[in-house]
């Protein structure tokens, strides 16, 4: 196929662009000579038209609202896969096979303790610390006992990285919240597989014995399946970004966490229960007013967990998750006031036209709360989950960068607008 190219033409003379061709989705114009050629650099705040990379982890076609992770759709993995089955295929490309599983779950297991030093760390937060701060700040804590695993061109290293974040994040969640509540550290116990593991850490007591509600597991395994990665997303970039700094992947992953905390991005699944509890208990906030406000230009207020940069559609996590809810409040709690209202929020809102003419739809966030509210976990934790979710992703996509030969510094340019040039003036004649 002969190479496609696009011609731009400026006042400061014309460029042919290479176009980097896609297995799916937009194809990109190659501007790398842009600058140099013609000096202009392009113009695009959020990245919302600029690819950063190539890759082949995760491809989201927003018009159609689907959503594939290696070429598999969300839909099958969800339906037929551990989250450590997922995390693997994230990580190494193929989905393993029986024995790499198991070997891959071994491992896994086998990274899940904390060193006993680390119960300080938890000691020196506050118990109303957001268990967002105490898991990023955590993630830099732990990498100090394995400073041999720091070198990113090292893929041994990278991999045992790797084992030892998946392996430990539910301990270190499940220890926030323990923290947070004045209970006792529970410990992990191999004879339970990583969902339960970490339901376990979370909810046991050592005064009785607990035990693990499968549906509660099932359900779990597929929320965090629904979280495993999405694309360039802003903590996904972020990582990225960090990365091609060659700071070492638990840093990456710790600023990742930060983007993540964002009410705008992960932090929405947080900030979607608030809005509901809100039109619950206050008399003055009802459907009506909240799509009232979501609409006024002049109220910064956003309709939560509705609207999404890539899908110009039904978001397919979302679908999924929104049937799961009935089945999972059936299974648990029987019904929750917050799913109809939900619901009731849902269609109000696709019926509007400011929602319709914008397309904006239910996104990941909007139904994961109800649900994870349904399993037992607080709205302070969800984001928590939401990361527990997306880092074999983060990860995948950090390898992925690392190594690319295409990767370069994160250092983007802009356009500077600001005053060029002043005389100084000294302090008394300001
Ligand atoms: C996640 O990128 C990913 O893949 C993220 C994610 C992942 O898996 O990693 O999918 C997870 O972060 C999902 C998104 C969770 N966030 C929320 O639910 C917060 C509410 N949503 C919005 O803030 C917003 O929709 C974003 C941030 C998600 C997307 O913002 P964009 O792409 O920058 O869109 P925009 O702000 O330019 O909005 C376009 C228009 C604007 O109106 P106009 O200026 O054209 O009049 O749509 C409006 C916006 O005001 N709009 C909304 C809205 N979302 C967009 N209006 C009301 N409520 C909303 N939720």
């Amino acid at each position: 196929m002969t190479e496609r190219e696009a011609t731009l033409h400026t006042d400061a003379g014309d460029l042919e662009l290479p176009v980097v061709e896609p297995t799916a989705g937009n194809a990109g114009l190659d501007i790398r000579r842009l600058r140099g050629e013609l000096g202009y650099v392009t113009f695009d705040p959020g990245f919302a038209n600029t690819a950063g990379t190539k890759s082949s982890i995760t491809y989201v076609d927003g018009a159609a609202g689907e959503l594939r992770h290696r070429g598999y759709r969300i839909e099958d993995l969800a339906e037929h896969c551990s989250f450590l089955e997922v995390a693997y295929l994230l990580l190494f490309g193929e989905l393993p096979t029986r024995a790499q599983l198991e070997a891959w779950s071994l491992e896994i297991k086998h990274h899940t303790l904390l060193s006993e030093e680390m119960k300080r760390f938890f000691d020196a937060f506050p118990r109303s610390a957001h268990p967002m701060a105490i898991l990023s700040s955590a993630t830099n804590a732990i990498s100090t006992f394995y400073e041999t695993y720091y070198n990113p061109s090292d893929s041994e290293a990278v991999i045992e990285s790797a084992k030892r974040l998946i392996a430990k994040m539910p301990t270190i969640a499940a220890w926030a919240y323990k923290k947070s509540i004045g209970q006792p550290y529970v410990y992990p116990r191999n004879d339970l597989d990583y969902v339960e593991n970490f339901l376990h850490m979370m909810f046991a007591l050592p005064v009785e014995e607990t035990k693990i509600d499968p549906v509660v597991a099932r359900a779990l395994n597929v929320l965090l399946i629904l979280h495993a990665d999405h694309g360039q997303n802003c903590s996904t970039a972020t990582v990225r970004s960090v990365g091609s700094a060659r700071a070492n992947l638990f840093a990456s992953v710790a600023a990742g966490m930060n983007a993540l905390w964002g009410p705008l991005h992960g932090g929405a699944n947080q900030a979607v229960i608030e809005m509901l509890q809100e039109i619950l208990d206050d008399p003055d906030a009802t459907v009506e007013s909240t799509i009232a406000r979501a609409k006024d230009p002049n109220d910064p207020f956003r309709l939560m967990g509705f609207g999404h940069r890539v899908y110009r559609n039904y978001d397919p996590r979302a679908k999924v998750l929104r049937s799961f809810a009935h089945e999972v409040l059936e299974r648990t709690s029987g019904t929750d006031p917050m799913l109809e209202v939900a619901q009731e929020l849902e269609a109000r809102a696709l019926a509007d036209p400011y929602f319709a003419e914008r397309k904006l739809f239910p996104n990941v966030d909007f139904y994961s709360g109800i649900i994870f509210r349904a399993l037992g976990f607080p709205p302070r934790m969800f984001t928590v989950l939401f990361a527990i979710g997306r880092l074999p992703g983060w990860i995948a996509n950090w390898k992925e960068m690392i190594e690319d030969p295409d990767t370069r510094i994160t250092r983007p340019r802009q356009v500077y607008v600001g005053i060029v040039d002043r005389p100084f003036v000294p302090i008394d004649r300001r």
